[in-house]
């Protein structure tokens, strides 16, 4: 595919990532909206719930590697490489940046991280993503391609909303995590991805690549309405 037939395809994708995920948008996302009236039980609820997701983001990356190197694409499965090994801790003196995360998380707003179970709304989150990560190349390619447009936007509302919530007072590991993904390690995937997918995807699989961009927006879109009304929801059955 020619490089400019893939700009005009991106183009119209982040159109509809503007338009349909509205949760990476500090004013419109569900639980952004609700936070000022959560109890501390249920700041932890949905501080686990997505911090159980932002790990799952890892394992799928494994899977996605292992599915599209039968299929060549060997530029984005290097990346990919790459993007495991951050994870793993390459930049973090060998923490994983999940557990900078935990970490930070715990020092900024006491929420423990020992019995993580998926709530319900997480459990159809993972349900969507093992069938969507079942599909063919150029559709998970498509997933990966939304995941990485939309990181920077969402690591900077998940700060804003952290913000809020620790009343300006971040610890020091949140710090590096948020700060370290926004300015440092996220800066580069998306731009790398623009300049190799155009090298592999075929005219013929540009449907399969829109639908696996946009059915991961939706399913994530889902995930953040759903888990405010059930974080809501888990006060009525403490205050009951
Ligand atoms: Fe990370």
């Amino acid at each position: 595919m020619q490089q400019d037939k893939f700009k005009q395809i991106s183009n119209d994708l982040m159109i509809f990532k503007k338009n349909v995920f509205l949760a990476n948008e500090f004013d419109h996302n569900p639980i952004a909206k609700s936070h000022k009236q959560f109890n501390q039980d249920q700041i932890a609820f949905f501080i686990q719930q997505w911090a159980l997701v932002a790990n799952r983001y890892i394992t799928n990356l494994v899977q996605i590697e292992k599915t599209i190197s039968n299929d060549g694409w060997e530029i984005v499965v290097t990346m990919i490489q790459e993007i495991i090994a951050d994870e793993l801790g390459r930049h973090t003196q060998g923490a994983t940046h999940y557990e900078v995360l935990t970490q930070g998380l715990n020092e900024t707003l006491s929420v423990d991280f020992s019995h993580l179970t998926p709530s319900k709304t997480t459990e159809t989150l993972f349900k969507k993503m093992d069938h969507i990560l079942s599909k063919q190349t150029p559709y998970i390619i498509g997933t990966l391609y939304a995941i990485e447009a939309k990181a920077i936007d969402e690591l900077l509302m998940f700060k804003q909303l952290m913000l809020s919530l620790s009343k300006n007072n971040l610890s020091k590991t949140m710090q590096i995590f948020l700060d370290g993904h926004i300015n440092e390690w996220e800066i580069t995937h998306l731009e790398n991805l623009n300049n190799s997918i155009y090298k592999y995807l075929i005219p013929e699989d540009y449907d399969k690549f829109r639908s696996g961009f946009e059915d991961i927006l939706l399913a994530l879109n889902a995930w953040w309405i759903n888990i405010n009304q059930e974080t809501l929801r888990s006060q009525e059955t403490t205050t009951a």
